[in-house]
């Protein structure tokens, strides 16, 4: 099969109903003779039962809702096309990757995380970054965020750190995920956010423009080419446009004015034609020197510096079409984590493990039932053959006698595909060890690179980051907390960091709780230490 840019919209096409002009009918294509009246007996007497076009409409209208998802509810999206600049067979077999004339076509939803599905796009939070690309070969999810890092290392925490970013539970206030004292409360609990907490505080949380915006796959996958052979890779989006960020003035006012000031910024400059257009950049860092990194690169709470390992441009993403209806295509998209083609494989991050498990699960209860990937925004362009059947809403007609396998009636789905046909085969990582709920000392680090980031910014910016602190942390109501994050958090961060906020805060400054220039000087990160050793 050959897919170009404009497959999806071409598949898209067969599903696509325009009412306009046409007479009216019901579901069942009964024509209709009047909306505006129920059946009444009498021009002042009771609405009858049998009035099945008033039973009908009414029923549709209760029952347009579908819970929005349990996070990133708020989100916009486009469709657009990836292209690469050149055959990347060195690396991978991923059929995207080899010809530079190819455009597979995508979508991407952009999202805010902690809001509700009416929140303002304005407010300080992790934006989402998600791209579902239609491939030959099957649908590949690239579900990234616009931070590299996260805030828990194993998704084991992820209830917790998200109950603790809602609103609280007794009177769902606040609205703002990091200000409030659940927030705050957990952040001092767990040293490993630390980093994390650093880019949200920054002005990277507040975006001028999705288009502006840079994307990260966060976790390390694996790349493996057609001789078997695997490669660490990160995976980066780079705006075209550069990245650039409102300030909190502008976004409380916008968020007041405008709280669809991302959205429509999207959705205009799509229609205007000025596309949005992102380089896809990797990181690959082979087998061998992963140990010279001196960075877990299986803890998403670390970056690998770009000085370290360079990020090089591969593709360009280009988003050059609004989606016809909002509900159909953006509310409905399901992007997941475990949808990978042959040539991508997963990592043992404990992060991206759990996640591959959690997308298709809330799916099943936000989207109803297994079937949603028959919805035309999830259906792969790739041809869909199994011996899958049945559940809620099920759109295929399964012809044939046999769905099972083996078989010997004929029909069904008989054949499997070995790795030089194409067939899926997941790298034969070799693992050992204890079972354990535990982790190495090499995801222990949790200061250094928030030292690391905090630090690399210029004056303004880090002004940015104690005034957001202050902000944010000043609406805790509990001194304890507030002083937990000062002393067990911040003075472990930086010495200029936690001067300033203990100070903006009342708060006794702590002493430094690590020597002064020592964080600097760590041999992990140092640029020289990985020159030495290439
Ligand atoms: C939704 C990114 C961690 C569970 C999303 C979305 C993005 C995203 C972009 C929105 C997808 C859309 O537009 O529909 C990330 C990143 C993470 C991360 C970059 C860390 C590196 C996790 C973890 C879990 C999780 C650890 C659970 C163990 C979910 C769920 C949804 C979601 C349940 C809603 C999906 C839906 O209803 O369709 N995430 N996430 N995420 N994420 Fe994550």
């Amino acid at each position: 099969m050959s897919i170009d840019a404009r497959s999806k919209d071409e598949a898209l096409a067969r599903d696509r109903s325009n009412p306009t002009g046409h007479r009216m009918t019901s579901d069942q294509g009964i024509p209709i003779e009047n909306t505006d009246n129920s059946l009444r007996v009498g021009a002042r007497g009771p609405t009858l039962l049998e009035d099945f076009h008033f039973r009908e409409k009414i029923m549709r209208f209760d029952h347009e809702r579908i819970p929005e998802r349990v996070v990133h509810a708020r989100g916009s999206g486009a469709h657009g096309y990836f292209q690469p600049y050149e055959s990347l067979a060195d690396l991978t077999k991923a059929n995207l990757f080899q010809d530079p004339s190819k455009k597979t076509p995508v979508f991407v939803r952009f999202s805010t995380v902690a809001g509700s599905r009416g929140s303002m796009d304005t407010a300080r939070d992790v934006r989402g970054f998600a791209v579902k690309f239609y491939t030959e070969e099957g649908n590949w999810d690239l579900v990234g965020n616009n931070i590299p890092v996260f805030f828990i290392q194993d998704a084991i925490k992820f209830p917790d750190i998200i109950h603790a970013a809602k609103p609280e539970p007794h009177h769902e206030m606040p609205q703002a995920a990091s200000a409030h004292d659940s927030f705050w409360d957990f952040i001092s609990l767990m040293p490993e956010s630390a980093h994390m907490l650093m880019w949200v505080m920054s002005d990277r949380a507040l975006p001028r423009s999705y288009r502006m915006m840079e994307g990260f796959g966060v976790h390390t996958f694996r790349l493996i080419n057609d001789k078997g052979v695997s490669r660490f890779v990160k995976f980066h989006w780079k705006p075209k446009l550069g990245v650039h960020s409102l300030v909190w003035d502008e976004c409380q006012k916008l968020g007041g004015k405008d709280p669809d000031y991302h959205r429509r910024d999207l959705w205009e400059n799509i229609e205007k034609g000025n596309f949005p257009e992102y380089e896809l950049g990797l990181q690959i860092i082979e087998e061998k020197d992963v140990a010279k990194l001196g960075i877990e690169i299986l803890d998403s709470t670390k970056i690998i510096p770009e000085e370290l390992v360079p990020v090089r441009r591969v593709g360009k993403l280009v988003l050059d079409r609004n989606p016809t209806n909002f509900f159909a295509e953006t509310e409905q998209v399901a992007f997941c984590t475990a949808n990978v083609v042959p040539g991508i494989d997963f990592t043992d991050d404990p992060l991206l493990q759990g996640r591959n498990f959690s997308y298709l699960d809330t799916q099943l209860s936000r989207l109803g039932g297994p079937n949603f990937v028959e919805i035309p925004i999830n259906r792969p362009l790739a041809p869909v053959h199994n011996n899958q059947q049945d559940g809620f809403k099920r759109h295929t007609i399964l012809e044939g006698r046999a769905n099972y396998f083996p078989n010997s009636l004929g029909g069904g789905c008989p054949f499997m595909s070995s790795a030089a046909e194409g067939g899926y085969r997941h790298f034969p990582e070799k693992v050992d060890g204890e079972k354990l709920r535990a982790r190495g000392e090499s995801f222990q680090d949790h200061f250094t690179q928030a030292g690391m980031f905090y630090r690399s910014m210029s004056k303004p910016e880090q002004e940015h980051i104690i005034a957001a602190i202050l902000f944010e942390l000043g609406k805790v109501e509990r001194k304890e907390v507030r002083a937990r994050v000062v002393e067990q958090i911040l003075a472990k961060i930086d010495e200029e960091l936690v001067t300033q906020v203990a100070e903006g805060l009342g708060l006794p400054v702590p002493k430094p709780a690590v020597e002064k220039g020592k964080i600097d000087k760590s041999p992990a990160l140092s640029i020289e230490y990985m020159k030495k050793d290439a």
